[in-house]
């Protein structure tokens, strides 16, 4: 249970700590980190129109080769788009922009054939079998059986201290030991379990050492869990005829949301905290009232989207705001910039959990719209109501670095240094 384990904090700064991370690596050099602040130059690039030829972070001025979904791909043109509207509509025409340039054959058995690299039909279907588990109504079943004794746990564990460093000691562990637990996978684990999937190659093996024997074991006895759900699921193929999803696509799904599920969820939980915590006034109104809180973490998805940047493929020659895109085309959207669009937002730079709730981009759009989305809300929303419940006072370490956001395609913050009372 995760009450009770204590996760190992150096392995856990190694594995998420974004200045170690960076955004360029290669040829066995450190990693390169994006430290400036891109929304100037975002702004700048939208005035001069929506659509833009090139690779958003070459068009910040980032000299290293960075990677994402939908790069490198060296031998395709590449588009970058920088207003809501189009990045809206590229996100629902999934016929023009598919997710992936070829579709994906035969099983879902990997994450570069899983459902977030689907399309139409076949998405609709692989989808549809995680769904129920992901609906707002479920959110209740995340938290009394993950989320709220994970939380409590890593509070407990430095209350008494009277400081601590939330990005590490909090942001980072609450998703990862929530997602890892709710697929029945030992939460001792869920380091060497993350571990595996931010590596290549072996990473896989590792990760199917753990996985398949929890498959086996569902298969002949349920449990509360997500692997029991996918075990238990029927799918209906192309030929109207249903069955079992194999085993390999039990472990395609399951590396997919064991991937998708716990680095976003920490990034934006430390990007959330940050805007309160630089922004005391409004963690004071939430201390107060905490339907605040609500309002507080979807500003934060819109302010600063931790992964703000997804890409398309171009199946047909088409256009975009006037621009000209070849069939083969990769196209960038911009979910940073979207989100800051002046034409849908009033002081967009400004965090400000007042202002009128409109749906923004950072959980994207269109039929691959997050499917954790609710899940994530339910960790943020459990972990800072918990904090402030618990930590009174809590504010930033007036003698500690200043944390700042960083990174270039995965954002969060250096650090989160905190005292209280
Ligand atoms: C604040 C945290 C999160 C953010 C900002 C986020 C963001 C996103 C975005 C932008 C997409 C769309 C990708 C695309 O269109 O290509 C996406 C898809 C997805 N997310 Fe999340 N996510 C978060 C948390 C989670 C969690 C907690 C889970 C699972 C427990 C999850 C599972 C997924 C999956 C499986 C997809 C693919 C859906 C599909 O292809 O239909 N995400 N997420």
């Amino acid at each position: 249970m995760a009450a009770s384990v204590q996760l190992d904090r150096e392995r856990i700064r190694e594995l998420f700590d974004l200045r170690r991370r960076g955004d360029a690596r290669g040829g066995g050099l450190e990693p390169v980190v994006y430290t400036g602040d891109p929304y100037p130059v975002l702004h700048r690039l939208r005035e001069t129109g929506p659509v833009h030829e090139g690779v958003v972070h070459e068009l910040l001025g980032f000299e290293h080769p960075a990677f994402f979904q939908g790069l490198p791909e060296p031998d395709r043109p590449h588009f970058s788009v920088f207003d809501f509207e189009t990045c809206d509509r590229v996100f629902r025409d999934e016929v023009t922009f598919p997710s992936s340039p070829e579709p994906v054959r035969g099983e879902a058995g990997g994450m570069s054939n899983s459902m977030l690299y689907m399309n139409g039909a076949q998405h609709r279907r692989y989808r549809a079998l995680v769904q129920p588990s992901f609906v707002p109504k479920k959110a209740q079943w995340w938290i009394t059986n993950w989320i709220q004794s994970t939380v409590d746990a890593l509070i407990g564990g430095f209350q008494a201290d009277g400081r601590a460093e939330l990005n590490v000691d909090f942001d980072a562990a609450i998703p990862v030991l929530t997602i890892t637990g709710s697929f029945g996978l030992p939460v001792e684990d869920a380091l060497t379990i993350r571990e595996a999937l931010g590596a290549a190659g072996q990473g896989s093996d590792t990760l199917a050492r753990y996985v398949f024997p929890v498959i086996e074991a569902r298969h002949r006895r349920p449990e509360d869990d997500l692997i029991s759900v996918l075990c238990h699921a029927e799918i209906t193929d192309e030929n109207g005829e249903r069955h079992r999803l194999s085993d390999d696509e039990i472990f395609g799904f399951s590396a997919l949301l064991l991937a998708a599920g716990s680095g976003t969820t920490w990034k934006q939980l430390g990007i959330t905290l940050y805007a309160l915590l630089t922004h005391p006034h409004y963690l004071d109104a939430i201390r107060e009232d905490r339907s605040l809180l609500r309002p507080a973490v979807e500003e934060s998805v819109r302010w600063c989207p931790t992964d703000p940047m997804f890409a398309r493929f171009v199946a047909e020659d088409t256009e975009l705001a006037g621009v000209k895109i070849p069939k083969g085309a990769v196209v960038h959207l911009s979910l940073g910039a979207a989100n800051r669009d002046p034409a849908r937002w009033e002081r967009p730079d400004e965090y400000d959990p007042y202002r009128p709730l409109v749906p923004a981009l950072g959980f994207g759009g269109g039929p691959h719209v997050c499917i954790g989305q609710h899940v994530a809300r339910a960790e943020m929303h459990v972990a800072i109501g918990a904090l402030l419940d618990r930590l009174p006072g809590l504010r930033l370490d007036p003698d500690a670095e200043p944390p700042q956001i960083i990174g270039m395609y995965e954002r969060g913050p250096t650090e989160l240094p905190v005292v209280w009372g």
